[in-house]
Protein backbone atom coordinates (compact mmCIF):
# COMPACT_ATOMS: atom_id res chain seq x y z
CA UNK A 1 0.00 0.00 0.00
CA UNK A 2 1.32 3.59 -0.49
CA UNK A 3 -0.57 6.02 1.78
CA UNK A 4 -1.78 9.27 0.14
CA UNK A 5 0.42 11.89 -1.57
CA UNK A 6 0.28 14.78 0.39
CA UNK A 7 0.59 18.41 -0.36
CA UNK A 8 0.90 21.19 2.42
CA UNK A 9 -1.83 22.65 4.15
CA UNK A 10 -3.66 25.70 2.76
CA UNK A 11 -2.99 29.07 5.03
CA UNK A 12 -5.50 30.62 5.78
CA UNK A 13 -6.10 34.30 5.92
CA UNK A 14 -8.59 35.48 8.68
CA UNK A 15 -9.39 38.20 7.00
CA UNK A 16 -11.85 40.96 8.58
CA UNK A 17 -15.38 39.51 7.90
CA UNK A 18 -14.52 35.26 6.74
CA UNK A 19 -16.07 33.28 8.81
CA UNK A 20 -12.50 31.49 10.09
CA UNK A 21 -11.92 34.97 11.52
CA UNK A 22 -15.38 34.76 13.37
CA UNK A 23 -14.35 31.21 14.56
CA UNK A 24 -11.17 31.25 15.39
CA UNK A 25 -12.21 34.72 17.51
CA UNK A 26 -15.13 33.10 19.20
CA UNK A 27 -12.76 29.50 20.14
CA UNK A 28 -9.78 32.31 21.53
CA UNK A 29 -12.39 33.68 23.88
CA UNK A 30 -13.72 30.03 25.16
CA UNK A 31 -10.48 28.96 25.31
CA UNK A 32 -8.99 32.45 27.41
CA UNK A 33 -11.80 31.69 29.74
CA UNK A 34 -11.93 28.12 30.67
CA UNK A 35 -8.89 27.65 32.95
CA UNK A 36 -7.39 23.94 32.57
CA UNK A 37 -5.45 22.32 35.05
CA UNK A 38 -2.63 20.21 33.16
CA UNK A 39 -0.88 17.21 34.44
CA UNK A 40 1.22 14.91 33.23
CA UNK A 41 -0.16 11.92 31.34
CA UNK A 42 1.23 8.98 31.57
CA UNK A 43 -0.30 5.76 30.08
CA UNK A 44 -3.38 7.61 29.16
CA UNK A 45 -4.02 8.91 32.79
CA UNK A 46 -3.61 12.05 34.03
CA UNK A 47 -1.48 12.52 37.53
CA UNK A 48 -1.47 15.32 39.67
CA UNK A 49 1.48 15.96 41.37
CA UNK A 50 2.18 18.20 44.39
CA UNK A 51 4.29 20.91 42.64
CA UNK A 52 2.04 23.49 40.57
CA UNK A 53 2.47 26.81 38.79
CA UNK A 54 -0.02 29.03 36.89
CA UNK A 55 -0.11 29.93 33.60
CA UNK A 56 -0.03 33.12 32.05
CA UNK A 57 -0.43 34.50 28.21
CA UNK A 58 3.08 36.28 28.11
CA UNK A 59 0.80 39.16 27.11
CA UNK A 60 -1.34 39.85 29.29
CA UNK A 61 0.09 38.43 32.32
CA UNK A 62 -2.72 39.33 34.60
CA UNK A 63 -5.30 36.89 33.30
CA UNK A 64 -4.91 33.12 34.32
CA UNK A 65 -5.36 30.03 31.51
CA UNK A 66 -4.75 27.75 33.97
CA UNK A 67 -2.84 25.44 36.29
CA UNK A 68 0.09 23.04 35.47
CA UNK A 69 1.27 20.18 37.69
CA UNK A 70 5.08 19.25 37.18
CA UNK A 71 6.26 16.15 37.19
CA UNK A 72 9.86 14.98 38.32
CA UNK A 73 12.19 11.82 38.96
CA UNK A 74 9.04 9.92 40.32
CA UNK A 75 6.69 10.91 37.09
CA UNK A 76 9.78 10.34 34.46
CA UNK A 77 10.35 6.73 35.85
CA UNK A 78 6.66 5.94 35.72
CA UNK A 79 6.80 7.46 31.94
CA UNK A 80 9.45 5.05 31.02
CA UNK A 81 7.99 1.92 32.58
CA UNK A 82 4.38 3.10 30.45
CA UNK A 83 7.07 3.60 27.35
CA UNK A 84 8.60 0.35 27.89
CA UNK A 85 5.11 -1.75 28.02
CA UNK A 86 3.37 0.07 25.49
CA UNK A 87 5.80 -0.37 22.95
CA UNK A 88 5.31 -4.34 22.98
CA UNK A 89 2.06 -3.79 20.60
CA UNK A 90 2.75 -0.67 19.22
CA UNK A 91 6.29 -1.81 17.69
CA UNK A 92 4.53 -4.82 16.53
CA UNK A 93 1.42 -2.82 15.15
CA UNK A 94 1.49 -3.09 11.62
CA UNK A 95 2.56 0.62 9.90
CA UNK A 96 -0.88 1.23 8.29
CA UNK A 97 -2.28 0.95 11.61
CA UNK A 98 0.36 3.46 13.02
CA UNK A 99 0.15 5.99 10.15
CA UNK A 100 -3.52 5.55 9.81
CA UNK A 101 -3.48 7.88 13.37
CA UNK A 102 -1.44 10.53 12.06
CA UNK A 103 -3.37 11.06 8.97
CA UNK A 104 -6.63 11.32 11.06
CA UNK A 105 -4.70 13.75 13.55
CA UNK A 106 -3.61 16.18 10.70
CA UNK A 107 -7.14 15.88 9.47
CA UNK A 108 -9.02 16.83 12.84
CA UNK A 109 -6.21 19.46 12.47
CA UNK A 110 -7.06 21.24 9.51
CA UNK A 111 -11.01 20.89 10.35
CA UNK A 112 -12.30 21.01 13.31
CA UNK A 113 -9.17 21.02 15.96
CA UNK A 114 -7.67 24.07 13.70
CA UNK A 115 -9.23 26.63 15.67
CA UNK A 116 -8.29 24.87 19.16
CA UNK A 117 -4.40 24.46 18.18
CA UNK A 118 -4.38 28.07 16.63
CA UNK A 119 -6.14 29.42 19.71
CA UNK A 120 -3.64 27.51 22.41
CA UNK A 121 -0.69 28.75 20.91
CA UNK A 122 -1.95 32.10 20.31
CA UNK A 123 -2.71 32.53 24.12
CA UNK A 124 0.27 30.75 25.64
CA UNK A 125 3.21 31.77 23.63
CA UNK A 126 1.80 35.17 22.45
CA UNK A 127 2.17 34.38 18.51
CA UNK A 128 -0.38 36.51 16.75
CA UNK A 129 -2.90 34.70 14.03
CA UNK A 130 -0.97 34.75 11.12
CA UNK A 131 2.08 33.24 12.85
CA UNK A 132 -0.12 30.46 14.85
CA UNK A 133 -1.67 29.40 12.06
CA UNK A 134 1.45 28.67 9.60
CA UNK A 135 2.79 26.98 13.20
CA UNK A 136 -0.09 24.89 14.88
CA UNK A 137 -2.06 24.39 11.52
CA UNK A 138 -0.19 24.31 8.67
CA UNK A 139 2.92 22.83 9.51
CA UNK A 140 1.79 20.75 12.29
CA UNK A 141 -0.58 19.11 9.75
CA UNK A 142 2.43 18.39 6.94
CA UNK A 143 4.40 16.82 9.25
CA UNK A 144 1.96 14.54 10.25
CA UNK A 145 1.26 13.74 6.56
CA UNK A 146 4.57 13.52 5.10
CA UNK A 147 5.90 11.86 7.72
CA UNK A 148 3.54 9.45 7.08
CA UNK A 149 4.59 9.57 3.42
CA UNK A 150 8.57 9.55 4.03
CA UNK A 151 7.68 6.43 6.41
CA UNK A 152 6.63 4.71 3.56
CA UNK A 153 9.23 4.98 1.09
CA UNK A 154 11.61 4.48 3.63
CA UNK A 155 9.94 0.88 4.27
CA UNK A 156 9.62 0.68 0.52
CA UNK A 157 13.71 0.60 0.27
CA UNK A 158 14.66 -2.99 0.00
CA UNK A 159 18.22 -4.44 -0.79
CA UNK A 160 18.89 -6.70 -3.96
CA UNK A 161 18.53 -10.08 -4.23
CA UNK A 162 21.02 -12.73 -5.84
CA UNK A 163 19.39 -16.05 -7.69
CA UNK A 164 18.26 -18.29 -5.28
CA UNK A 165 18.09 -15.78 -1.88
CA UNK A 166 15.27 -13.37 -0.60
CA UNK A 167 16.52 -10.08 0.97
CA UNK A 168 14.59 -8.23 3.14
CA UNK A 169 15.23 -5.05 5.11
CA UNK A 170 12.59 -4.69 8.20
CA UNK A 171 12.43 -1.13 9.67
CA UNK A 172 12.43 -1.83 13.53
CA UNK A 173 11.72 0.95 16.05
CA UNK A 174 14.91 1.62 18.24
CA UNK A 175 15.20 -1.24 21.15
CA UNK A 176 13.93 1.35 24.26
CA UNK A 177 12.29 4.71 24.61
CA UNK A 178 12.78 7.88 23.30
CA UNK A 179 12.96 11.16 25.42
CA UNK A 180 11.38 14.20 22.93
CA UNK A 181 12.54 17.95 24.65
CA UNK A 182 10.28 20.26 22.78
CA UNK A 183 10.95 24.13 22.78
CA UNK A 184 8.10 26.89 23.09
CA UNK A 185 8.56 28.32 20.07
CA UNK A 186 6.75 26.14 17.64
CA UNK A 187 3.63 24.30 18.41
CA UNK A 188 4.66 22.13 15.48
CA UNK A 189 7.76 21.35 16.42
CA UNK A 190 6.76 20.32 19.83
CA UNK A 191 4.08 18.08 17.72
CA UNK A 192 6.81 16.55 15.54
CA UNK A 193 9.29 15.67 18.04
CA UNK A 194 7.40 13.14 19.86
CA UNK A 195 5.26 11.80 17.07
CA UNK A 196 8.28 11.20 14.07
CA UNK A 197 9.60 8.70 16.39
CA UNK A 198 6.36 7.59 17.49
CA UNK A 199 5.14 6.62 14.11
CA UNK A 200 8.05 4.88 13.18
CA UNK A 201 7.22 2.33 16.23
CA UNK A 202 8.68 4.06 19.38
CA UNK A 203 7.34 4.91 22.45
CA UNK A 204 8.70 8.18 24.05
CA UNK A 205 9.07 10.25 27.06
CA UNK A 206 8.10 13.56 25.85
CA UNK A 207 8.97 16.60 28.34
CA UNK A 208 7.48 20.11 26.80
CA UNK A 209 9.42 23.30 27.54
CA UNK A 210 7.12 24.73 30.78
CA UNK A 211 6.34 27.51 28.71
CA UNK A 212 4.57 26.14 26.00
CA UNK A 213 2.58 23.40 28.09
CA UNK A 214 -0.89 24.86 27.20
CA UNK A 215 -0.40 23.96 23.73
CA UNK A 216 1.22 21.21 24.60
CA UNK A 217 -2.00 20.15 25.99
CA UNK A 218 -4.21 20.48 23.25
CA UNK A 219 -1.61 18.44 21.21
CA UNK A 220 -1.55 15.36 23.19
CA UNK A 221 -5.57 15.94 23.34
CA UNK A 222 -5.78 15.73 19.44
CA UNK A 223 -3.64 12.97 19.63
CA UNK A 224 -5.29 11.32 21.66
CA UNK A 225 -8.75 11.95 19.60
CA UNK A 226 -6.69 10.62 16.67
CA UNK A 227 -6.97 7.36 18.67
CA UNK A 228 -3.34 7.60 19.67
CA UNK A 229 -3.25 4.45 21.96
CA UNK A 230 -2.43 4.62 25.75
CA UNK A 231 1.96 4.83 26.66
CA UNK A 232 2.74 5.32 23.61
CA UNK A 233 3.92 8.94 23.99
CA UNK A 234 4.01 9.89 28.00
CA UNK A 235 4.07 13.58 28.51
CA UNK A 236 5.92 14.92 31.67
CA UNK A 237 5.88 18.73 31.83
CA UNK A 238 8.74 19.78 35.05
CA UNK A 239 11.53 21.79 35.11
CA UNK A 240 15.05 20.04 32.66
CA UNK A 241 16.83 18.07 34.88
CA UNK A 242 14.16 17.36 37.17
CA UNK A 243 12.82 15.03 34.91
CA UNK A 244 15.91 14.61 32.50
CA UNK A 245 18.15 13.06 34.88
CA UNK A 246 16.16 10.31 35.74
CA UNK A 247 15.45 9.78 32.09
CA UNK A 248 19.52 9.60 31.21
CA UNK A 249 20.03 7.25 34.19
CA UNK A 250 17.83 4.69 32.14
CA UNK A 251 19.12 2.10 30.15
CA UNK A 252 16.81 1.57 28.22
CA UNK A 253 17.12 5.14 26.78
CA UNK A 254 17.41 4.49 22.69
CA UNK A 255 16.87 8.18 21.64
CA UNK A 256 16.88 12.23 22.25
CA UNK A 257 15.11 14.20 20.14
CA UNK A 258 15.74 17.60 20.95
CA UNK A 259 15.27 21.51 20.11
CA UNK A 260 16.54 24.14 22.44
CA UNK A 261 19.31 25.74 23.51
CA UNK A 262 23.23 24.66 22.44
CA UNK A 263 23.91 24.73 26.54
CA UNK A 264 20.75 22.57 27.27
CA UNK A 265 22.06 20.39 24.31
CA UNK A 266 25.54 19.94 25.18
CA UNK A 267 24.74 19.15 28.95
CA UNK A 268 22.61 16.34 27.81
CA UNK A 269 25.20 15.11 25.41
CA UNK A 270 27.58 15.27 28.09
CA UNK A 271 25.02 13.05 30.85
CA UNK A 272 24.66 10.42 27.73
CA UNK A 273 28.45 10.88 27.23
CA UNK A 274 28.75 10.15 31.44
CA UNK A 275 26.17 7.43 31.04
CA UNK A 276 27.12 5.40 27.99
CA UNK A 277 28.03 1.84 29.66
CA UNK A 278 24.76 1.67 31.47
CA UNK A 279 22.96 1.67 28.27
CA UNK A 280 21.83 -1.76 26.13
CA UNK A 281 21.89 0.26 22.75
CA UNK A 282 23.95 3.44 21.72
CA UNK A 283 21.42 6.05 22.15
CA UNK A 284 20.18 8.01 18.69
CA UNK A 285 21.25 11.77 19.54
CA UNK A 286 19.53 14.28 17.12
CA UNK A 287 19.29 17.62 18.16
CA UNK A 288 18.21 21.26 16.77
CA UNK A 289 20.07 24.24 18.82
CA UNK A 290 20.98 27.96 18.22
CA UNK A 291 21.49 29.55 15.57
CA UNK A 292 22.74 33.87 14.52
CA UNK A 293 21.10 33.63 11.26
CA UNK A 294 21.91 36.07 8.34
CA UNK A 295 21.00 38.03 5.36
CA UNK A 296 23.88 39.19 3.57
CA UNK A 297 22.87 41.57 0.29
CA UNK A 298 24.88 42.58 -2.49
CA UNK A 299 24.92 45.74 -4.12
CA UNK A 300 22.82 44.75 -7.49
CA UNK A 301 19.90 43.56 -4.39
CA UNK A 302 16.96 44.81 -4.72
CA UNK A 303 16.61 47.51 -1.46
CA UNK A 304 12.91 46.66 -1.11
CA UNK A 305 13.03 42.84 -0.94
CA UNK A 306 15.87 43.40 1.61
CA UNK A 307 13.73 45.85 3.80
CA UNK A 308 11.00 43.37 3.33
CA UNK A 309 13.06 40.18 4.69
CA UNK A 310 14.68 42.15 7.18
CA UNK A 311 11.54 43.28 9.06
CA UNK A 312 9.85 39.74 8.55
CA UNK A 313 12.67 37.61 9.01
CA UNK A 314 14.08 39.54 12.19
CA UNK A 315 10.74 40.32 13.40
CA UNK A 316 8.26 37.74 12.92
CA UNK A 317 7.52 35.99 16.65
CA UNK A 318 9.18 38.36 18.21
CA UNK A 319 12.65 37.56 16.61
CA UNK A 320 12.10 33.89 18.77
CA UNK A 321 12.01 31.48 15.86
CA UNK A 322 15.44 29.69 15.25
CA UNK A 323 15.65 30.46 12.17
CA UNK A 324 15.37 34.12 12.81
CA UNK A 325 17.59 36.72 11.12
CA UNK A 326 19.69 38.63 14.06
CA UNK A 327 22.61 39.93 11.98
CA UNK A 328 22.85 41.71 8.22
CA UNK A 329 25.37 42.65 5.92
CA UNK A 330 24.48 45.69 4.02
CA UNK A 331 27.06 47.25 0.73
CA UNK A 332 27.11 51.54 1.61
CA UNK A 333 25.57 52.10 -1.82
CA UNK A 334 22.17 50.54 -1.14
CA UNK A 335 22.06 51.42 2.63
CA UNK A 336 20.14 55.15 2.45
CA UNK A 337 17.47 52.85 0.10
CA UNK A 338 17.20 50.02 2.60
CA UNK A 339 17.19 52.09 5.86
CA UNK A 340 14.57 54.50 4.55
CA UNK A 341 12.51 51.75 3.32
CA UNK A 342 13.17 49.69 6.42
CA UNK A 343 11.63 52.47 8.72
CA UNK A 344 9.00 53.07 6.61
CA UNK A 345 7.99 49.10 6.83
CA UNK A 346 9.00 49.54 10.48
CA UNK A 347 6.56 52.52 11.13
CA UNK A 348 3.69 50.75 9.99
CA UNK A 349 4.20 48.26 12.87
CA UNK A 350 1.61 47.76 15.33
CA UNK A 351 2.56 45.65 19.42
CA UNK A 352 0.42 44.57 21.67
CA UNK A 353 -1.93 41.46 22.40
CA UNK A 354 -3.11 38.30 19.92
CA UNK A 355 -6.81 39.01 20.43
CA UNK A 356 -6.13 42.37 18.43
CA UNK A 357 -5.63 40.15 15.43
CA UNK A 358 -3.90 43.86 13.45
CA UNK A 359 -0.95 43.56 15.71
CA UNK A 360 2.36 42.23 14.30
CA UNK A 361 4.72 41.93 17.09
CA UNK A 362 3.43 40.14 20.66
CA UNK A 363 5.02 39.48 23.75
CA UNK A 364 8.12 37.52 24.54
CA UNK A 365 7.98 34.20 25.98
CA UNK A 366 8.91 35.16 29.15
CA UNK A 367 10.68 37.29 32.35
CA UNK A 368 13.96 35.70 31.35
CA UNK A 369 13.99 35.85 27.92
CA UNK A 370 12.62 39.28 28.52
CA UNK A 371 15.52 40.34 30.95
CA UNK A 372 18.16 39.08 28.41
CA UNK A 373 17.16 40.58 25.30
CA UNK A 374 16.86 44.11 27.20
CA UNK A 375 20.38 43.68 28.75
CA UNK A 376 21.80 43.44 24.93
CA UNK A 377 19.48 46.57 24.25
CA UNK A 378 20.51 48.31 27.29
CA UNK A 379 23.84 47.28 26.53
CA UNK A 380 23.95 48.64 23.10
CA UNK A 381 22.50 52.04 23.71
CA UNK A 382 25.52 52.70 26.17
CA UNK A 383 27.72 52.07 23.58
CA UNK A 384 29.16 54.78 21.21
CA UNK A 385 29.82 52.60 18.38
CA UNK A 386 26.22 51.08 18.56
CA UNK A 387 23.29 53.10 16.87
CA UNK A 388 19.59 52.61 18.23
CA UNK A 389 17.97 53.20 14.57
CA UNK A 390 14.64 52.12 15.68
CA UNK A 391 12.75 50.52 18.70
CA UNK A 392 14.69 50.42 22.00
CA UNK A 393 11.72 50.72 24.10
CA UNK A 394 10.33 47.98 26.28
CA UNK A 395 7.48 47.23 29.08
CA UNK A 396 6.79 44.56 31.52
CA UNK A 397 3.89 46.02 33.26
CA UNK A 398 1.25 43.95 31.37
CA UNK A 399 3.19 41.61 29.33
CA UNK A 400 6.79 40.89 28.12
CA UNK A 401 6.44 43.77 25.62
CA UNK A 402 9.94 44.67 23.61
CA UNK A 403 9.87 46.97 20.88
CA UNK A 404 11.28 45.51 17.07
CA UNK A 405 14.87 47.31 17.17
CA UNK A 406 17.34 48.04 14.79
CA UNK A 407 20.96 48.61 15.74
CA UNK A 408 23.53 49.73 13.40
CA UNK A 409 27.07 48.53 14.74
CA UNK A 410 30.62 49.89 13.82
CA UNK A 411 31.93 46.53 14.98
CA UNK A 412 31.49 43.52 12.40
CA UNK A 413 32.13 41.38 15.63
CA UNK A 414 30.20 43.82 18.10
CA UNK A 415 28.37 40.86 20.60
CA UNK A 416 25.37 41.97 18.78
CA UNK A 417 26.47 40.08 15.57
CA UNK A 418 28.03 37.44 17.59
CA UNK A 419 25.75 35.99 20.16
CA UNK A 420 22.21 34.80 20.22
CA UNK A 421 19.98 37.06 21.38
CA UNK A 422 16.72 35.28 20.85
CA UNK A 423 14.79 38.06 20.96
CA UNK A 424 13.07 41.14 18.38
CA UNK A 425 16.96 43.12 17.90
CA UNK A 426 18.38 42.73 14.61
CA UNK A 427 22.49 44.00 14.09
CA UNK A 428 23.37 45.92 10.67
CA UNK A 429 26.86 46.36 9.94
CA UNK A 430 27.31 48.48 6.67
CA UNK A 431 30.29 47.40 4.65
CA UNK A 432 32.33 49.14 1.51
CA UNK A 433 30.83 47.46 -1.88
CA UNK A 434 34.21 46.48 -3.08
CA UNK A 435 34.66 44.25 0.04
CA UNK A 436 31.98 41.71 -0.41
CA UNK A 437 34.30 38.75 -0.75
CA UNK A 438 35.66 39.80 2.51
CA UNK A 439 32.25 40.33 4.13
CA UNK A 440 31.26 36.47 3.32
CA UNK A 441 34.27 35.60 4.91
CA UNK A 442 33.11 37.13 8.03
CA UNK A 443 29.60 35.97 7.49
CA UNK A 444 31.40 32.80 7.81
CA UNK A 445 33.27 32.98 10.51
CA UNK A 446 31.80 35.63 13.13
CA UNK A 447 29.72 32.94 14.82
CA UNK A 448 29.87 29.36 15.73
CA UNK A 449 26.26 28.56 14.41
CA UNK A 450 24.75 27.68 11.20
CA UNK A 451 21.45 27.56 10.99
CA UNK A 452 19.83 29.68 8.51
CA UNK A 453 20.87 32.82 6.24
CA UNK A 454 20.11 34.32 2.85
CA UNK A 455 21.87 36.06 -0.03
CA UNK A 456 20.29 39.01 -1.94
CA UNK A 457 21.67 39.63 -5.00
CA UNK A 458 20.56 39.88 -8.77
CA UNK A 459 24.07 39.55 -10.14
CA UNK A 460 24.97 35.94 -10.87
CA UNK A 461 28.58 35.58 -10.19
CA UNK A 462 27.56 37.27 -6.35
CA UNK A 463 25.08 34.90 -5.60
CA UNK A 464 27.40 31.82 -6.87
CA UNK A 465 30.29 33.20 -4.94
CA UNK A 466 27.95 33.28 -1.60
CA UNK A 467 26.71 30.18 -1.95
CA UNK A 468 29.93 28.42 -2.24
CA UNK A 469 31.79 30.87 0.47
CA UNK A 470 28.77 30.29 2.76
CA UNK A 471 28.55 26.69 2.00
CA UNK A 472 28.50 25.24 5.82
CA UNK A 473 27.36 28.54 7.10
CA UNK A 474 23.64 27.47 6.86
CA UNK A 475 21.79 24.11 6.90
CA UNK A 476 19.14 26.06 5.16
CA UNK A 477 20.22 28.63 2.39
CA UNK A 478 18.21 31.05 0.79
CA UNK A 479 18.39 33.29 -2.22
CA UNK A 480 16.78 36.39 -2.59
CA UNK A 481 14.19 34.93 0.30
CA UNK A 482 13.76 35.80 4.17
CA UNK A 483 15.82 32.67 6.56
CA UNK A 484 12.76 32.29 8.21
CA UNK A 485 9.48 30.04 6.90
CA UNK A 486 10.61 26.67 6.00
CA UNK A 487 7.92 24.34 4.81
CA UNK A 488 7.83 21.30 5.44
CA UNK A 489 8.86 18.60 2.37
CA UNK A 490 9.98 22.07 0.81
CA UNK A 491 12.73 23.03 2.60
CA UNK A 492 13.80 19.96 4.86
CA UNK A 493 14.60 21.76 8.14
CA UNK A 494 18.14 21.61 10.43
CA UNK A 495 21.60 23.44 10.98
CA UNK A 496 25.22 21.89 11.53
CA UNK A 497 28.27 23.82 13.59
CA UNK A 498 26.90 24.92 17.01
CA UNK A 499 22.92 24.62 15.77
CA UNK A 500 22.42 20.85 15.49
CA UNK A 501 22.95 17.44 13.95
CA UNK A 502 21.26 18.24 11.15
CA UNK A 503 19.14 15.94 10.59
CA UNK A 504 16.42 17.55 8.46
CA UNK A 505 12.80 17.91 9.90
CA UNK A 506 10.63 17.87 7.68
CA UNK A 507 12.37 15.00 5.51
CA UNK A 508 13.09 11.31 5.31
CA UNK A 509 16.51 11.78 7.11
CA UNK A 510 14.75 12.34 10.51
CA UNK A 511 12.95 9.02 10.36
CA UNK A 512 16.21 7.47 9.44
CA UNK A 513 17.48 8.41 12.72
CA UNK A 514 14.19 6.65 14.40
CA UNK A 515 15.20 3.01 13.18
CA UNK A 516 16.84 0.11 13.55
CA UNK A 517 16.96 -1.96 10.90
CA UNK A 518 17.51 -5.50 10.55
CA UNK A 519 18.46 -6.68 7.24
CA UNK A 520 17.37 -10.72 6.68
CA UNK A 521 18.92 -13.45 4.26
CA UNK A 522 16.73 -16.32 3.34
CA UNK A 523 18.85 -19.22 1.08
CA UNK A 524 16.41 -21.13 -0.83
N1 LIG B 1 9.83 26.26 9.87
C1 LIG B 1 10.44 27.16 10.78
C2 LIG B 1 11.21 28.22 10.07
O1 LIG B 1 11.87 27.92 9.12
C3 LIG B 1 11.32 26.45 11.77
O2 LIG B 1 11.17 29.33 10.48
Amino acid sequence: FFPPTPTNEPVRSYAPGTPERVSLQKRLQELKHTPVEIKPIIGGRELATTRTETLHPPHELAHTLGTVHLGGPEEAQQAIEAALKARQDWARMPWTERAAIFLKAAELLSGPWRDTLNAATMLGQSKNVHQAEIDAACELADFFRFNVYFMARIYQDQPLNASGVWNRMEYRPLEGFVFAVTPFNFTSIQGNLPTAPALMGNTVVWKPATTAVYSAYFLYKLLEAAGLPPGVINMVPGHGPDVGDTVFASPHLAGLHFTGSTDTFRRMWRTIGQNIDRYHTYPRIVGETGGKDFIVAHASADPEAVATAIVRGSFEYQGQKCSAASRVYLPQSLWPRIRSALLDQLSEVKMGTVEDFTNFINAVIDKKAFDKIVSYIEEAKQNPNVKVLFGGRYTDAEGYFIEPTVLEVADPKHRTMCEEIFGPVVSVYVYPDARFEETLELVNTTSPYALTGSIFAQDRQAILLATERLTDAAGNFYINDKPTGAIVAQQPFGGARASGTNDKAGSYLNLLRWVSPRAIKETF
